[in-house]
């Protein structure tokens, strides 16, 4: 289930028995490497404390709407905005019925206004509420606005009534979460994407380089893993491990970046690698000694890694990143226009280097879009929804 690896999952528990089985779906969810955050309504608590559900997500468990320690750590816009995937497992009548009208009055009905990311719904109650017309028409119209519905299953209840209203079992909930992140844009395309900085060598003991974490590239390889995608990453050193389900080529140099990315011809090129500009004209073979007061390295130009594939025979669909401190649209439009790219993706630097939000925004020829701040693996889910967009449109 490595497609909820590193996926933040905000697990909504809500009054009902079933909420037992949350435990497990948790625990679960977790095994599965994603990051979980549990938030219990008033009536959960009767029925599975935060204690529990603390220790199996390894996070504290957030209750309280208006509460000033909860908001100093963690607040609720900022929990909203942190959740790949929200669920709400189980969803009692009355959470449905709240949900529907956009009732704000507590902790999980806030961050499922406040949401960016999709909210899914496993409902459980008894046979009769469920059949009843009230939660039927609540039903339909959750489905008609985009909210995931999963189940409920048929059979025994804890009431003794047999009928339509078990919420789903733990497995089934937990392929569903997975499911979400697979969305098959991409199916049978191929993408080489570059991540990471690169060392430019100035003895066998030192070298050149830039503080790229390779986080954004990573989480886009996933992001087009996800989509169906086959994907050769290429890598320059970085402290992060290399996601499953890819073909990943370790570099160290710009020249052995663009050796390598030659040698994986794709449909889909994403530069995202912070290739130094520029790296010692030599190399020195043996380690330089200190002897002297001043020493002198003369630095040459690295190749463009993205221009000079952008700019080959057979092209493939190229998409860059413009990482600035300044004047970020003109020069984002600049790379664009003189890179030959398709596509540019371009974000603050300063806020973007080594962090796990970011925000940006999408460039092509005649159109942008605006991504709001998001996780890592959100942002890099919209910008392949962008890539396959262009993609099919070109
Ligand atoms: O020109 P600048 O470095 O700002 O351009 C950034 C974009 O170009 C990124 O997509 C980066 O991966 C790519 N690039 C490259 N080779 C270089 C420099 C930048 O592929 N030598």
């Amino acid at each position: 289930m490595s497609t909820l690896q590193n996926k933040r999952i905000l697990l909504g528990i809500t009054g009902s028995i079933a909420a037992y089985k949350s435990a497990e779906l948790c625990r679960l969810l977790i095994k599965a490497g994603a990051e979980v955050r549990v938030v219990l309504t008033e009536s959960a608590r009767m029925f599975i404390t935060p204690m529990t559900m603390q220790a199996l997500s390894g996070n504290r468990v957030h209750t309280e709407l208006l509460d000033v320690e909860a908001e100093a750590g963690m607040g609720h816009i900022a929990l909203a905005r942190w959740a790949d995937l929200i669920v709400v497992a189980p969803a009692s009548a009355n959470f449905l019925a709240r949900l529907l009208h956009g009732e704000a009055d507590d902790l999980l009905t806030t961050l499922c206004l406040a949401r960016r990311s999709e909210l899914a719904l496993a409902p459980a109650m008894n046979q009769a509420m469920w059949s009843n017309s009230s939660t039927r028409q609540n039903v339909e119209r959750l489905s008609q606005m985009a909210v995931h519905i999963w189940g409920p299953g048929n059979g025994e209840q804890a009431c003794g009534d047999e009928g339509v209203g078990r919420m789903l079992e733990p497995e089934e909930l937990l392929g569903l979460c997975a499911a979400q992140f697979e969305s098959g844009l991409l199916a049978g395309k191929t993408v080489t994407i570059t991540a990471g900085p690169t060392r430019e060598a100035i003895d066998p003991v030192r070298y050149i380089s830039n503080h790229s974490s390779g986080k954004m590239g990573y989480a886009l390889a996933e992001a087009a893993v996800e989509a169906g995608a086959k994907v050769t990453l290429i890598s320059g050193p970085v402290s992060i491990p290399v996601p499953q389900r890819l073909h990943c080529v370790q570099v160290e140099s710009a020249q052995q970046m663009l050796q390598a990315c030659r040698e994986h011809p794709a449909d889909i090129f994403i530069g995202v690698a912070a290739v130094a500009d520029y790296r010692p004209e030599q190399a020195a073979a043996q380690k330089i000694k200190k002897d002297a007061d001043y020493m002198e390295i003369r630095l040459v130009r690295n190749p463009d890694i993205l221009a000079s594939i952008a700019t080959g025979a057979s092209r493939p669909f190229c998409v860059g990143f413009a990482a600035e401190t300044e004047n970020l649209e003109a020069n984002a439009l600049h790379k664009l226009e003189h890179k030959n790219l398709d596509m540019i993706v371009a974000n603050d630097a300063s806020a973007t280097f080594g962090s796990d939000e970011a925000s940006a925004t999408v460039y092509w020829a005649g159109g942008n879009q605006v991504l709001e701040p998001h996780s890592k693996a959100g942002l890099t889910r919209e910008i392949i929804r962008l890539i396959a967009e262009r993609l099919k449109s070109a």
